[in-house]
């Protein structure tokens, strides 16, 4: 069976990949230098698949590190996670965001070159078409300035790896994620993120849990339905098999590109009062909200066209809204001591 290396592989998408990985039977190892991870998720992992994912803790800005395992290891495809993702953090630290996601990227293509290993899946974002002029957005869409260090890292890393497949063997998939949200329905593996929150869901899920006291909704007065803004909300799981269907792409050599790109959403775009009101339906409860002025470098709208995913990758998002909502709520009470 293949071996695919997944870095980042206990966090928050690259736990749930290894997990579809697993029940399709790949071998799975994972790096992770768990400075936005826990340890415990190599047991959730375990408990859902039955099989206990080989794991080193190595943190990819070092380089000996990454060359060592390299050299001892028969890689197949790389699934690369590992990356700092807070939008505010990166515009307070943008040095930090550029060593842990460019530097790092550079050291695994190297190796990867070194060790003619060609298969490369990249966490690309959403966040490269910034406010897109049309909607929903496809592949084509132009690229904008990048509103954050974050965003920017997400579009260096495309280019590096595009000038990467013209000089070298490798095939490469970058996938452009909308929003991912949701946990594991089984509960074992979720989102966990560090403080207080930034993004909708947690923050929703910790205030229906009475962590905190109360939602703020940024903005009411978007030109949308609503007045608030709208995103495509994408379950975690669906994003997950994503990356799989990718990866197959790539080993059955059924990729038209050495580079490609593909959007995944679930086409449906969502308001702040729309997942507000899908949670309070799916799990039967009230949220205390209330609302504020808009929060700075928020776009008023961004909703995948996933055709080309659909037809080239044969993948589509299954979960609805609620679904993943209920997921969330699920793993949400299970943090709650
Ligand atoms: C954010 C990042 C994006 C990144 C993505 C990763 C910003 C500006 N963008 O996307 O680059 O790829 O996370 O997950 O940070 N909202 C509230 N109240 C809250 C939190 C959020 O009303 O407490 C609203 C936001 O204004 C937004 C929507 O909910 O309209 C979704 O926000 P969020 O979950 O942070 O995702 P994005 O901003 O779309």
């Amino acid at each position: 069976m293949k071996k695919i290396l997944v870095t980042g592989g206990l966090g928050f998408i690259g736990s749930h990949t290894v997990v579809e990985l697993q029940n399709k039977g790949f071998n799975v190892v994972i790096i992770d230098d768990l400075s936005n991870s826990d340890i415990s998720v190599l047991n959730g992992i375990t408990k859902i698949t039955g099989k206990k994912p080989e794991f080193h803790q190595i943190d990819l800005k070092n380089k000996d590190a990454v060359q060592s395992f390299f050299k001892d290891q028969k890689i197949d495809g790389v699934i690369h996670f590992a990356a700092s993702k807070a939008v505010g953090e990166s515009v307070k630290q943008p040095l930090k965001y550029y060593e842990n996601n460019i530097v790092t990227l550079i050291y695994l293509l190297q190796e990867m070159e070194k060790n003619k290993v060609t298969n490369f899946i990249f966490s690309s974002s959403c966040t490269v078409y910034g406010q897109a002029e049309e909607l929903p957005i496809t592949e084509n869409a132009p690229i904008q300035p990048a509103e954050s260090p974050y965003g920017n890292t997400k579009q260096i890393g495309e280019e590096i790896i595009t000038d990467q497949t013209k000089v070298s063997n490798l095939n490469a998939i970058a996938l452009r994620y909308f929003n991912p949200i949701g946990a594991h329905p089984t509960a074992l593996i979720g989102e966990l993120p560090l403080g207080v929150p930034q993004n909708l869901i947690p923050f929703v899920t910790q205030t229906a849990a009475g962590i905190r006291k109360e939602l703020t909704v940024f903005g009411n007065d978007y030109n949308t339905h609503d007045g608030t803004a709208v995103r495509d909300y994408i379950h975690v799981v669906d994003l997950a098999k994503a990356h799989i269907v990718a990866m197959e792409r790539l080993l059955f050599h059924k990729n038209k590109n050495n580079i490609e790109f593909f959007n995944i959403g679930t086409g449906k775009g969502s308001s702040v009062l729309d997942v507000i009101h899908a949670f309070e339906k799916a799990n039967n409860l009230k949220l205390n909200y209330k609302f504020d002025k808009r929060r700075t470098g928020d776009i008023t709208a961004a909703y995948a066209d996933t055709t080309l995913a659909n037809n080239e990758l044969n993948w589509k998002s299954e979960f609805t809204l609620e679904d993943a909502l209920k997921d969330a709520w699920k793993w949400q009470q299970k943090q709650t001591p």
